[in-house]
């Protein structure tokens, strides 16, 4: 069946970036000029994604419906959204997508996972694949933040969450492919030590039967769920926006800048 649908997982308590996160949702912050969430949905449309459910919580969950409306001034054809009651983790806010997903595959986006790639080629890689979960990975500096993944040439061996020592520079992204097996697998998960269902299990019992695959993420990427990440995610965005307009539109910005 071909991906058509996607998911925006946007709830959290953003603790790391408190005080931030008191008065909004850590995905409606801005990264450079625009609030977070909507760079993983635009990824999304222009990928072709047709529907979109955005899963969030806590007070200001209103905020995004403030935002995105029906979702049309950002190009979606259809956006839905749901509310997730506490703060149960990455896996237990995905399980709410069920009904939404009705046994097709589905994209899911981290709402604080900011990159440059496009990700049709990524979508039709796992429309090639049919079945099973795709993951995409980045080399990075700070694999211990992370779902670090262990590789052995196209095979994925295993996704170690946060580990001390991590065993390789790859990190798991927070762009996932499931196909509809992925909520049969939530439902037998049991809380982590930090009390959440874990994405990282997810993956693994994926890994476990042999039916997940990786790709490696073209581009830059950041997450930008701490001050350092949203920093850096707001410098990437800005470079990319200055490069866009090219040293032309740079020269103009700069000149009405002085005369401000
Ligand atoms: C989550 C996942 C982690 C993944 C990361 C990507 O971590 O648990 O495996 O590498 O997203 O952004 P969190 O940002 O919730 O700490």
């Amino acid at each position: 069946m071909r991906l058509r649908k996607g998911v925006i997982l946007a709830g959290g308590m953003g603790a790391r970036l408190a005080p931030l996160t008191q008065v909004t949702n850590k995905h409606l912050l801005p990264v450079y000029d625009r609030p977070m969430v909507t760079y993983p949905i635009e990824k999304m449309v222009q990928a072709g994604i047709e529907e979109i459910l955005l899963v969030t919580g806590g007070e200001f969950a209103g905020d995004f419906l403030r935002l995105l409306g029906n979702g049309k001034s950002l190009g979606i054809k259809r956006l839905h959204y749901t509310y997730q009651e506490g703060h149960g983790g990455i896996a237990a806010a995905l399980s709410l997508a069920e009904d939404f997903a009705d046994s097709e595959p589905i994209l899911v986006i981290l709402g604080d996972n900011i990159f440059n790639a496009s990700i049709l080629p990524f979508v039709k890689k796992y429309n090639s694949q049919g079945t099973g979960a795709m993951i995409l990975l980045k080399e990075v500096a700070d694999a211990h933040r992370f779902g670090a993944a262990t590789v052995e040439g196209d095979r994925i061996v295993k996704i170690t969450e946060k580990p001390a020592k991590p065993e390789s520079n790859l990190a798991v992204t927070g762009i996932y492919f499931y196909d509809s097996r992925v909520f049969e697998i939530i439902k037998g998960l049991s809380p982590s030590a930090r009390n959440e269902l874990e994405i990282t299990d997810v993956n693994n019992i994926y890994i476990s039967c042999d039916q997940m695959r990786w790709e490696k993420l073209t581009g830059w990427w950041s997450d930008a769920g701490t001050f350092e990440s949203l920093y850096r995610a707001t410098e990437l965005v800005r470079k990319s926006r200055l490069s866009a307009k090219g040293e032309k539109g740079r020269r103009t910005e700069g000149e009405r800048e002085e005369g401000a």
